[in-house]
């Protein structure tokens, strides 16, 4: 079975992405900060799939943040064969009057 990581997948277009890709018999990755959200997904599309689904509770922005999940990857022997690079939020406006540590959240 292939194995799909999402982030950004406790709410969204994320969570929308985790159930289609449940549906196709993927195992899955979810990655957001909001921890309840992502265990209470894992634990429903368990339920409804044969498939396994691991919750990284983790904010991206972190600088340490892809560690974090390479370890918990490499730990549980997980190979990943899609990503979905999705988590972010919107910001918008002229680029010179934006906030810099708001822009770098976003990167
Ligand atoms: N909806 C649109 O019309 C639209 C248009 C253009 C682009 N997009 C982009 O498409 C993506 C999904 O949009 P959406 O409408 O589904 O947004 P959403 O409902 O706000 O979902 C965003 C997801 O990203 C996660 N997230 C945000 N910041 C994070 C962080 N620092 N670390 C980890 N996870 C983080 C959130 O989870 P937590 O809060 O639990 O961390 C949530 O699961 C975003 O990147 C958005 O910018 C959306």
């Amino acid at each position: 079975m292939k194995t799909a990581l999402i982030t950004g997948a406790s709410s969204g277009i994320g969570e929308k992405f985790a159930w289609e890709l449940a549906r196709r018999s993927m195992n899955l990755v979810i990655v957001a900060r909001r921890q309840e959200k992502l265990e209470r997904l894992a634990e429903d599309l368990m339920r409804q799939y044969p498939i396994t689904v691991e919750a990284i509770p983790q904010d991206l922005t972190d600088f340490q943040a892809g560690q974090v999940i390479d370890d918990f990857l490499s730990a549980r022997e997980i190979d990943v064969d899609l990503l979905v690079n999705n988590a972010g939020f919107g910001d918008y406006g002229a680029f010179c009057d934006r906030n810099l540590s708001r822009q770098l959240e976003t990167i």
